[in-house]
């Protein structure tokens, strides 16, 4: 059995399932979480598993030799502009970097739609970041290349739900059966968005921890609710800390607030320290998707639970499977 399947077969409530290795995603936009079968996403795992072996092995591959792949940031990036780099270089391709590009550019006042079909010509693959909502979407209607949504302001980030659930995976190696607790800016967290209707389509229980003004957007609980999900909203993480198999705090998103007294009123809202950690299950996992700006303190790095730094490292191998599948070379 694959390891995908394995994992999420015996818990999953839609069974059974077992991925084929049919060649889908080859030329295909990936712009949400929603996209996604069960069986697509067992897929994608499969092949991330088989890179992460190889990649251990070995070190590279070469399926990519020769391919091209753009990363295009209107917005900041470190992490997830490098690990794109990161996967497509560990593919055996190369990747033209254009990195926080200023809203007037390419810097002319050049249209999203022109950029694109200007960039596809070079590449094989479009790696996008921009800050409005439904631009990814509008940039992929254009373009004959795949278009992968690396964050579309405080919509989604499909690519960061995918590796988060596959370090879900790796680190308590099931997904049904767990509770799963968002803590800090899940009104204005993307990734957030994105990992919670993906994990919907498992049986988990959904708990959410913010502060009043920063809740979960009402129409992502109703649609999550809809799948049957059980979900309860806290200001307090001591209300559920010692439920919780999976603690998913996020950085409180200071560019999206227009009042900065707001954002100093919540800034420091939730910090995990020692002392949290304490009142935590044995083996519950602390992932963050980074960067964190205070959330969680640097004298927790040391506590096996804290898994925001293997999460990097997994989420190579998920890039790495969504390029070359994008591509039609998995
Ligand atoms: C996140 C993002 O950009 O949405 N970071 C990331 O992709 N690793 C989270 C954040 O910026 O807080």
């Amino acid at each position: 059995m694959t390891f995908a399947a394995n994992m999420i077969q015996v818990e999953s409530r839609r069974l059974p399932f077992q991925a084929q290795h049919d060649g889908r995603f080859r030329g295909q936009h990936i712009l949400s979480v929603s996209q996604f079968s069960l069986d697509d996403v067992a897929y994608i795992f499969d092949v991330a598993e088989e890179f992460r072996l190889i990649v251990k092995r070995v070190g590279s591959l070469e399926i990519c030799k020769g391919n091209i792949l753009v990363n295009l940031f209107y917005e900041p990036s470190t992490r997830t502009s490098s690990s794109f780099m990161a996967a497509m270089h560990r593919l055996g391709g190369t990747v033209i970097p254009i990195n926080e590009v200023r809203y007037s550019s390419v810097s002319k006042g050049e249209s999203l739609p022109d950029t694109i079909r200007t960039l596809e010509a070079y590449a094989d693959a479009i790696v996008l970041r921009h800050h409005e909502v439904g631009s990814v979407a509008q940039a992929a209607s254009v373009a004959h290349k795949p278009i992968i949504n690396a964050g579309d302001g405080i919509g989604e980030h499909p690519t960061q739900a995918l590796l988060d659930l596959y370090t879900i995976l790796q680190e308590r190696g099931r997904i049904a059966g767990l509770t799963v607790t968002m803590l800090g800016d899940l009104k204005y967290g993307r990734t957030v968005h994105s990992l919670a209707k993906l994990l919907a389509m498992f049986d988990v229980r959904l708990r959410y921890v913010s502060p009043e003004i920063l809740t979960m957007p009402p129409e992502l609980i109703v649609q999550i609710g809809e799948k049957g999900i059980e979900q309860a909203e806290y200001t307090d993480l001591n209300a559920v800390i010692a439920e919780t198999d999976v603690l998913y705090v996020t950085r409180i998103q200071k560019e999206r607030f227009t009042d900065p007294a707001a954002y100093d009123n919540v800034k420091d809202s939730y910090v995990i320290t020692p002392e949290t950690m304490a009142l935590a299950k044995p083996d519950m996992v602390l992932m963050h998707p980074l960067p964190r700006v205070g959330e969680i303190r640097m004298d927790v790095d040391g506590d096996p639970r804290a898994a925001y730094f293997r999460q990097v490292e997994y989420g190579v191998f998920v890039r790495m499977a969504l390029l070359a599948l994008v591509m039609g070379k998995a």
